[in-house]
């Protein structure tokens, strides 16, 4: 189904962007136990494009004109939740993968990384709360959010982050150095390590209306846009770290190189992997289409975005 009305995808993602900003800063705490809030406002507030957040709004917005419309519909105030959420587990995400043990990176954001300004130990609480703090977000005492919905929020984040998803995808991703992966089993780690969370994004969106109202092929449609898109973007991410600068970039540049990181570039080459991305979006975007489902331009230019963006 077409947009009957002019879309203007720019304003919307601006005024999404800034509501998320907004929310982010009103549910991280400055203060917490000995530091601990400073660190999380300093890896959740210190910037980032916000792609998790405004995929949940934008599937939720696709979803929204499903159903009846009423004035101030609650269900938006839960997207926010859920979009929040899934940012907060990004925003820990990144601070682990940095440390040390991890990617061992000292720049991110343009900014010293979790660990090299508070210390590691504070990096790995930082991260720890972070993600208590994205599920206190979706289940909040007396607001009026169905509990079948809270539930499916839980359900649906905890195994994008957990072993089935994110963890999974980082524990491949630390044992594959200097390894040589086929195509299959790099697809398998970037879908876990980067993939699962963007889909969590998208449908958790989705889940934030009547379920009744949601046709079961459009959901579907829905996820195949997310798992093409969520490959895409850590396609799109191995290609930057080899093509982009690291002022650019604000992570230093080069690094999957310099660790002996199986990636998309160092299995098929630079032209094929940016071909890949490009495939990738086509399908996707061939998905939002299929979908049928009203108001999908939100999702449709975050896809654009995914594989378009220099950083
Ligand atoms: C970087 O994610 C880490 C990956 C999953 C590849 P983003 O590129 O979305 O990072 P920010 O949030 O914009 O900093
Ligand atoms: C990180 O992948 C994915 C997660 C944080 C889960 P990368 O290690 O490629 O991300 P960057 O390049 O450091 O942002
Ligand atoms: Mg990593
Ligand atoms: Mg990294
Ligand atoms: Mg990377």
């Amino acid at each position: 189904m077409q947009e009957l009305t002019h879309f203007d995808a720019q304003a919307w993602s601006s005024q999404a962007r800034l509501s998320v900003e907004d929310a982010l800063s009103q549910w991280v705490p400055e203060r917490a136990s000995a530091g601990l809030g400073q660190s999380m406002r300093y890896a959740v507030m210190g910037g980032g494009k916000r792609l998790r957040p405004l995929l949940c709004l934008a599937a939720r917005r696709s979803v929204a004109a499903l159903q009846p419309n009423s004035e101030h519909d609650p269900l938006d105030d839960v997207a926010m939740r859920a979009a929040c959420a899934v940012e907060l587990i990004h925003a820990y995400s990144l601070v682990h993968d940095d440390m040390p043990c991890m990617d061992n990176d000292v720049l991110r954001r343009g900014l010293p990384t979790v660990h090299v300004q508070f210390g590691q130990a504070q990096a790995l609480l930082c991260g720890d709360a972070l993600q208590a703090l994205a599920f206190e977000l979706l289940t909040p005492e007396g607001e009026g959010v169905q509990p079948q919905i809270q539930v499916q929020l839980c359900r649906l984040l905890s195994r994008a982050a957990g072993h089935t998803g994110m963890c999974g995808g980082q524990a491949i991703d630390l044992q594959s150095v200097g390894l040589h992966l086929t195509r299959e089993a790099l697809e398998e780690m970037h879908q876990k390590k980067t993939g699962a969370l963007l889909l969590a994004s998208v449908m958790m969106g989705a889940a934030c209306v009547d379920p009744r109202v949601l046709p079961i092929s459009a959901l579907a449609h829905l996820k195949d846009y997310a798992t093409h898109l969520g490959l895409a973007f850590q396609v799109v991410d191995d290609v930057l770290d080899v093509v982009a600068d690291t002022h650019t970039l604000g992570k230093t540049a080069g690094k999957d190189a310099n660790m002996d990181k199986p990636t998309f570039v160092s299995l098929l080459g630079l032209d094929a992997a940016k071909a890949l991305a490009k495939k990738l979006h086509d399908q996707a975007q061939a998905a939002l289409v299929a979908s049928e489902l009203p108001q999908t331009q939100a999702l449709s230019a975050l896809a654009r975005e995914v594989i378009d963006r220099p950083y």
